[in-house]
């Protein structure tokens, strides 16, 4: 059984970003600059934003964190949106997600310049990537994409089982890992809270991405030996004995199917990572095109 570690391989991606950035600083070009706008303040959305400008110093970003309360009307968000669309200085920005339940959170997706729309959720960006086009691909599954490639994952003619259909990891995985040419030329299987005895499907994959957020869902008994798997889940569950008073648990039973498994994520210090590196990757692209 092989690790896929992505906390490594997100440290060699965010090194490689950061002699980029130390090029253009020598060559007297302006560093990247991502901006996040964070509203109410969910536990789980101020350590992921946390982590996001963190890694931009790091890498010798710019980074501006933009913070509003709860109470924010929609009204709010769209002129904050607007400022960030018209300030020349951000090359990037993400609105983080989940919303407040009074916000439309399609609407503000909506109003993000597809050009600084580093997450990769506007319609606009959304559909390139599905027509095989250049864009910004969302971090998450394009983390994952990087992942099987960097560790030689076969996927051309494979048979790839995602569980959970999510605009931002279910979705788009299925469409990447079914895009012409390696890392993709998979036959993806995409299931859902719909779909049927969902362990006969799983039983036949080489390989499984789980983002469904069900703590320890996916067992040894619903996998085949050999299989890669992919645990996107990370559900913070109560734990008194830890400092912070929760643990987080991924989709996958990992002592179980690690047995099984010929490469398999761990959680945490698998995906996670590889999403904020893969951010950061998409914001240096912004920038790139914005300089020509
Ligand atoms: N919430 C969970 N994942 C993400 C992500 O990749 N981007 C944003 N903006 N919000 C999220």
């Amino acid at each position: 059984m092989q690790l896929l570690d992505g906390k490594k391989i997100s440290e060699d991606i965010k090194d490689e970003i950061a002699v980029e950035v130390s090029q253009m600083k020598s060559r007297g070009e302006k560093v990247p600059h991502l901006a996040a706008v964070l509203v109410g303040s969910n536990g789980a959305s101020l350590t992921y934003v946390g982590s996001k400008v963190k890694s931009c110093e790091k890498v010798g970003f710019e980074s501006t964190l933009v913070t509003l309360p709860e109470e924010t009307t929609e009204a709010e968000l769209l002129l904050k949106i607007k400022e960030l669309n018209e300030n020349s200085e951000i090359d990037g920005y993400i609105v983080q997600l989940p919303l407040p339940k009074h916000i439309d959170e399609q609407k503000i997706l909506m109003a993000i310049d597809a050009d600084k729309d580093v997450d990769g959720f506007h319609p606009t960006n959304f559909g390139k990537m599905a027509l095989e086009m250049e864009t910004f691909l969302p971090a998450t599954p394009y983390g994952i994409m990087e992942l099987l490639e960097r560790y030689k994952v076969e996927t051309v003619g494979k048979k790839v089982v995602v569980i959970g259909r999510s605009h931002i990891v279910g979705r788009p995985m299925s469409i990447l890992l079914s895009k012409k040419g390696y890392p993709g030329d998979a036959t993806v299987t995409l299931t859902h809270s719909q779909t049927k005895d969902i362990e006969e499907i799983t039983k036949e994959a080489d390989i499984i991405i789980s983002a469904l957020g069900v703590p320890h869902f996916l067992k040894a008994d619903m996998v085949k030996q050999g299989v890669t798997v992919i645990d996107v889940g990370i559900t913070r569950v109560p734990d008194v004995d830890s400092a912070k008073g929760y643990l987080i648990a991924g989709d996958v039973d990992f002592e179980g199917v690690s047995k099984k498994a010929a490469f398999i994520t761990p959680v945490p210090g698998g995906v996670g990572p590889m999403t904020i590196a893969m951010l950061l990757k998409n914001t240096l692209l912004a920038r790139a095109r914005r300089a020509k």
